[in-house]
């Protein structure tokens, strides 16, 4: 099971990593012989993918490659094609085994977040034989919802497995990749908040398919500290894989220390055991050169106690983060609008 499912994969992976310092890291990439590509989720969750193709995760794919960016970086590298170099493809597209090969056949997509379908697809929407979402009993829901997540699923109840790809990718922890190809060191600004409610949006399938509105204020205040407790993970492990100061291990440092700085600015204005458990972990964590011990093992324990901070703090004990929660003029592009369904045709006369 360890390597079916991708969060234990990207952990194994920084560690390994970690010990063999590789020269190229691979980020988040969904096991490749389990993905099935967006068209296998297009059967049933038709909108989703509509608001999908107004993203700039679905776009890339036609224009990433073109870019004379991608070019200049590939070059300084001394790589060839962003599309078949497993360094790039791991954060930039959805690959899919094409005879045994790795093809790439999307963007950023739907098992980039989710995790790669294959074990779970069939089980995790099924209300079984002669069942319906309302009538379905109890137990079968717990049964395949768990059996699902077993399988691989990376279900959205656990807001910090499912945000923890975000950050994997968006934050950089790859020093060669910054300080010879040029890349940035990850995305400026990046906030679970602000970039979940804009375009990446969907909040579709618990609106009946009628609506795509923005998380409830509960939810807005938990995407925010859940968000601050991932920067913190991720950015630990990018200061983790820093040997020299050169840009990358500047830019790890500063954006780690802002992180958990963060952390102790939401702890002042919503106090919970549960982060109080974190900024211990996180304070006294040496962010120099070479600490790749002693940071991978913080960012390890911090993983674990987001996992818990995301499934027993609600966001009804957070109502002190009002005062400094993002709101929708910082949200990152335009969330999608559900279109009225087309009326059928009118019969020929
Ligand atoms: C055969 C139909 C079907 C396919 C194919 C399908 N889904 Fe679903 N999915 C459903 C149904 C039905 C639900 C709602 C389940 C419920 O009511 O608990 C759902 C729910 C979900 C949820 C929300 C889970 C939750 O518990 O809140 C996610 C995430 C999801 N699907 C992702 C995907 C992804 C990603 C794919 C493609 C890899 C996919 N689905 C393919 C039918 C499907
Ligand atoms: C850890 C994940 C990750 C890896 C690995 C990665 N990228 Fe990126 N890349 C990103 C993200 C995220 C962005 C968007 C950055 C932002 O928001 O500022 C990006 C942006 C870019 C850009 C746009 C830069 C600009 O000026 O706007 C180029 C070009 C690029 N990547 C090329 C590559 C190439 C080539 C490789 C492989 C050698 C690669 N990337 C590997 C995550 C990654
Ligand atoms: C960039 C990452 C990302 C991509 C790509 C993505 N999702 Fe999601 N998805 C999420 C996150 C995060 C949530 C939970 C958001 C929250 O709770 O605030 C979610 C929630 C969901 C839900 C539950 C929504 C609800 O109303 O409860 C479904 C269903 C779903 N996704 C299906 C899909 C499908 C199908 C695709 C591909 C078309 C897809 N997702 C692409 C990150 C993503
Ligand atoms: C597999 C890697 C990956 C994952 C997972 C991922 N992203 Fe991205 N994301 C990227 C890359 C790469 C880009 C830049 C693509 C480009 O510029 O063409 C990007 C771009 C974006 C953009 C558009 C930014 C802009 O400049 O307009 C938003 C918003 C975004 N991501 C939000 C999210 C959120 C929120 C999540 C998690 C729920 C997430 N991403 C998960 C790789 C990823």
């Amino acid at each position: 099971m360890a390597l079916s499912n991708p969060r234990r994969w990207i952990e194994s992976a920084a560690l390994a990593a970690a010990l063999a310092s590789l020269p190229l890291s691979a980020a988040a990439a969904p096991a490749l012989a389990k993905t099935g590509g967006p068209a296998s989720c297009a059967e049933c969750h038709l909108q989703e993918i509509e608001s999908w193709k107004l993203t700039v995760h679905f776009k890339t794919l036609d224009t990433m490659h073109r870019r004379p960016e991608t070019a200049a970086m590939l070059a300084k590298l001394g790589l060839k094609s962003i599309k078949a170099e497993p360094a790039c493809t791991a954060c930039h597209y959805t690959s899919e085994p094409v005879l045994d090969q790795a093809q790439v056949t999307a963007g950023i997509s739907c098992e980039s977040c989710h995790g790669a379908g294959a074990d779970w697809v069939k089980i995790h929407g099924d209300y079984g034989e002669g069942f319906t979402k309302a009538t379905e009993p109890a137990a079968h829901r717990q049964w395949r919802r768990s059996t699902s997540i077993a399988n691989g699923m990376l279900n959205p109840d656990n807001l910090y497995v499912v945000g923890a790809n975000c950050y994997s990718c968006h934050i950089m922890n790859d020093e060669r990749m910054v300080n010879t190809g040029g890349h940035s060191a990850g995305s400026a600004g990046f906030n679970l908040l602000t970039w979940s409610q804009g375009e990446v949006r969907h909040t579709i399938l618990s609106h009946d398919n009628k609506a795509n509105p923005e998380a409830t204020p509960e939810h807005r205040r938990l995407l925010y500290a859940v968000g601050a407790i991932l920067e913190t993970e991720f950015s630990f492990r990018a200061t983790a894989a820093a040997t020299v100061k050169a840009a990358f291990g500047i830019a790890s440092a500063r954006r780690a220390d802002a992180a958990r700085k963060q952390l102790e600015k939401i702890q002042a204005l919503a106090p919970t055991p549960e982060l109080a458990a974190i900024i211990a972990v996180a304070r006294p964590a040496g962010l120099r050169l070479n600490n790749v011990a002693e940071l991978t093992a913080a960012a390890d324990r911090i993983a674990a106690l987001g996992r818990t901070f995301a499934t027993t703090v609600t966001g009804d004990r957070l109502a002190g983060l009002d005062s400094i929660l993002p709101g929708a003029a910082d949200y990152k592009g335009k969330p999608y609008e559900v279109v009225a369904q087309a009326a059928p045709p009118k019969k020929a006369p």
